[in-house]
This record gives structure tokens, C-alpha cells and sequence, in this order.
């Protein structure tokens, strides 16, 4: 138990760079021949996620219950105590609910991210709905609960991605939160929070949809038919000229039989209607065939010079490394990973291609736009020929709404048996 607390420290967010080193890296004999500074709490049931600080080097650890600051070399500064809390599944996110039995209940840290233009630490739990507190850097145990608004999952095992990059510049403040949630269910109280939204970052209006209109605004949800029955699950998030991304886990389709696939979602800075967003599978297929279909983890990063020239890309550019497993049946008709696993990476520039190409496609009238589980789909129509590049504008994707299309395909595979 201490060993993988340990461990989890370490491993993330740098997973990904320990997977091209031998494993041995991971013992704890080793951490502690090589006199590596440790930092655990056997207290603590789990830690959920973490994060350092760009400039100051400090790492925040948001677990169980906890918010843990610690200095560059893991030296606990500061612990925030945020559960247990007397809470209930029936309360509302204000928390005033006379009438509900409350009991002591556990928070578990959804979202951790640091708000440099404001130079603050955000922490989303899944207490009281599922709210966001607002953390002083220098002293996690200041912190103040800006809004009563559910931004994150209210259960310990639903997913959460959120991160902070550029919203629509019409917007008070540019950068805004954005967040993917999975559906916990069919209570009061979740059933208006979005699966996607772009949440603002501006003192007056916290957490709140960066932007709503009449019938639009920053936000995706899953239609009430599909909810119960079309579960997504979020795996990590990413921002990349003028678009956000999210890596998900999902069905190929709402009708049986319903395999799970991975998708990557994208969504453009600039559209304040969210008409832009669009879906694409992302196929992990190594060179013996077998689909590793679903996504485990996933970082944007730097490749080095030799996978560079291998994907045709110079060493400057970003690729996206993901590390995908098989399902534990042969059908993929469940979403639960078998041990074997796969890396593959895929040239940014290669996403954002294929995400236009599809785009086109569907504006010459191939295909359906997908994506029953938002809206019924429609055929794709021929439409006047689109400005290109494909970026920037809400006005182009007034017509792009809402679509899936097909995978980016040129990409390294390194397979992983258990
Ligand atoms: C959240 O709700 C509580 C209880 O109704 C209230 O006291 C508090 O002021 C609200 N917070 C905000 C930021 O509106
Ligand atoms: C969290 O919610 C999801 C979706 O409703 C459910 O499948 C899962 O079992 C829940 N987890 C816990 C620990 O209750
Ligand atoms: C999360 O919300 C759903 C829907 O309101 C509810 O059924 C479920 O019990 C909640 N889970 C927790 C752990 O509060
Ligand atoms: C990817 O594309 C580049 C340039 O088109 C090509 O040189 C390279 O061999 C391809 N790599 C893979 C892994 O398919």
C-alpha cells in the first residue's frame, strides 16, 4: 500500500517518459538507494492528482480528502483539510437542504490546476455536487468557495478532466476552464451539468458557463435519452492552436452492439456556441491488428529526433502520447482494460489535419455529422467551399456543427504485454 502511494507521486504527470525507461525506475528499493526525496502520507487513501507550479517548482497534490502543498524537493508545507464533510447525495450544490438526512462524506480531489494569469490554484471535488474551491499558492489552507456551482463529478470513480487555456476573446477574461464530466445520473441536481463546458474565470461570474445564450453557449450536453445509456469517459485534456481537445473513452455507437472505442473531442477557442464541437476516433491498431481501443492516459509533449523523422514532423512540434489497453473481452463490449497495453503518438499537426479533412469531407455532402447521443444525426450536406485553414471563426462552424468522422492515421505504435 505505501509502495503505490509512493509510486503514484511519481508517476504522474510524467508517466508517459517513464514508460521508455526499464521499470525497474519504479521499486521503491531503488527510490531509496538513489536517495530520492520521498514525500507520503500513510494517512491518506489515495492521491489523486498533481501538479507543479511552472516557476516555483511547487507540487500540489489534491487526494483524498486533502490538498497537500510540498516545495521542490517534497517538503510538506501546508495540508488543506476538505472532507470529511456532512453532506448528501439529495442536497443541493448551496448546500441548504433541511429536510436531508447529512453524513459524514469523503471528498475526492476531481481537478487540480493553477490559474497563472491569477495566480491561484484551483480544486474541484466531488463534495456538495461537485464544487470548485479557489487555493492561495503560497498556502493551500486559504481558500474561499467563489460559487455554488457543480463543475466536476459528485462520485469517487466518475471522470473529470479539466484544464485552463483560451476561451472566445468577447469574453471579460481569455482564459476560461474547461471541463469534461461523466454522467453520475439521473438525480435533481446533475442533470444540468454539462458532459463539455467552457466554465469563466472572472471573479464576477466563477465557475459559472463562460458564456450563454438563448438556446446555445459553452457547453455540450448529453441528451436525456442517451445519458443512462451512452457513458463517456474523460481521460485527459489539452489545448493546441486555438482548439481544445479532450481524449475520451465512449460507445462506436448509441445502438447495440456498442463497442468501446477512444475519441478524441475538439472544440475551437473562438465559438461561443460550441457549434464547433466535433469528434474524431482515435485508433491505437498495432502492427499485428490488434485494436488497443481503450485510452488510459494521455500528454502532449515533445517527440525526440528519431520519432520525429518517423512521423514526419520536426522535433519542435507537439505530438500527443497516449497509452491505450485492450479490453478485457474479445468484443470490446465493456470498458474495463486487460494488461496488456500499447503507446501510441500521434503528430499534433496530423489531429488538427484530420479534423479539417473531415470537416470538408461532410461540407461535400459525405456522410452523416454522427453524434446521435448530442443531437439526432443529419446527412452531411454540400456546402460552398470553406476558407482555408479551417480555424478561427464561429461563423464556419455554424454549418460544421456537431460531428464525428474518421481517425487520424499515421502514428508510432510501441506495444506493452503485461
Ligand atoms: C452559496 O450558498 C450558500 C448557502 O445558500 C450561501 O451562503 C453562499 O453565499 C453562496 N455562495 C455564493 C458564492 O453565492
Ligand atoms: C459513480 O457514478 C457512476 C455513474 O452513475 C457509477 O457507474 C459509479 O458506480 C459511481 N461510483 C460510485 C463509487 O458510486
Ligand atoms: C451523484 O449524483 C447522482 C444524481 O443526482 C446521485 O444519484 C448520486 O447518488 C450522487 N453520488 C454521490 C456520491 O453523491
Ligand atoms: C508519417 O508520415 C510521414 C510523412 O508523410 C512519413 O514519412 C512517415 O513514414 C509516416 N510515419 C508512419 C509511422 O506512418
Amino acid at each position: 500500500m505505501q509502495v503505490r502511494r509512493r509510486i503514484k507521486l511519481y508517476i504522474s504527470p510524467l508517466l508517459l517518459l517513464f514508460l521508455f525507461v526499464p521499470p525497474m525506475i519504479l521499486s521503491q528499493q531503488d527510490l531509496e538507494d538513489e536517495n530520492f526525496a520521498v514525500f507520503e502520507d500513510p494517512m491518506t487513501e489515495k492521491f489523486n492528482h498533481l501538479t507543479v507550479h511552472d516557476y516555483t517548482e511547487k507540487v500540489y497534490i489534491g487526494a483524498v480528502n486533502r490538498i497537500y502543498q510540498l516545495s521542490r524537493d517534497l517538503k510538506l508545507e501546508a495540508i488543506a483539510v476538505m472532507g470529511p464533510q456532512e453532506d448528501s447525495p439529495k442536497c443541493p450544490v448551496t448546500r441548504i437542504c433541511p429536510n436531508e438526512a447529512k453524513r459524514p462524506t469523503e471528498y475526492h480531489n476531481k481537478a487540480l490546476v493553477i490559474d497563472y494569469p491569477q495566480s491561484r490554484l484551483i480544486a474541484c471535488g466531488s463534495l456538495f455536487q461537485g464544487i470548485c474551491t479557489v487555493h492561495n499558492l503560497n498556502d493551500v489552507t486559504n481558500f474561499v468557495t467563489p460559487a455554488n456551482e457543480s463543475v466536476v463529478a459528485n462520485n469517487s470513480t466518475a471522470s473529470t478532466v479539466a484544464f485552463i487555456a483560451q476561451g472566445p476573446k468577447s469574453l471579460p477574461r481569455m482564459h476560461v476552464l474547461y471541463v469534461g464530466v461523466s454522467y453520475t445520473g439521473n438525480g435533481p441536481y446533475r442533470s444540468d451539468v454539462p458532459a463539455v463546458s467552457s466554465r469563466s474565470l472572472d471573479p464576477n461570474n466563477m465557475f459559472a458557463i463562460a458564456h450563454t445564450g438563448v438556446t446555445t453557449g459553452t457547453k455540450v450536453m448529453v441528451n436525456s435519452m442517451s445519458r443512462e445509456i451512452y457513458p463517456i469517459t474523460y481521460v485527459y485534456g489539452f489545448s493546441s492552436k486555438g482548439f481544445s481537445y479532450f481524449v475520451t473513452v465512449q460507445k462506436k455507437f448509441t445502438d447495440p452492439p456498442k463497442p468501446f472505442i477512444s475519441k478524441l473531442i475538439r472544440i475551437c477557442h473562438e465559438d461561443v456556441h460550441y457549434y464547433s464541437y466535433t469528434e474524431v476516433p482515435l485508433v491505437c491498431r498495432a502492427p499485428d491488428g490488434t485494436d488497443y481501443n481503450l485510452a488510459q492516459a494521455a500528454y502532449v509533449g515533445r517527440p525526440g529526433s528519431e520519432l520525429a523523422v518517423s512521423l514526419g514532423i520536426a522535433a519542435q512540434d507537439d505530438v500527443l502520447f497516449a497509452v491505450f489497453a485492450k479490453s478485457k473481452d474479445e468484443s470490446d463490449i465493456y470498458n474495463k482494460p486487460s494488461p496488456n497495453s500499447a503507446l501510441c503518438v500521434y503528430a499534433l499537426s496530423a489531429v488538427h489535419r484530420k479534423f479539417t479533412q473531415n470537416i470538408q469531407h461532410c461540407f461535400n455532402g459525405f456522410g452523416d455529422r454522427g453524434l446521435d447521443f448530442i443531437n439526432p444525426s443529419q446527412n452531411c450536406m454540400v456546402t460552398a467551399y470553406l476558407p482555408s485553414p479551417l480555424k478561427g471563426h464561429g461563423e464556419i462552424f455554424n454549418l460544421a456543427k456537431m460531428m464525428a468522422g474518421h481517425s487520424p492515421k499515421n502514428y508510432s505504435v510501441l506495444t506493452l504485454p503485461d
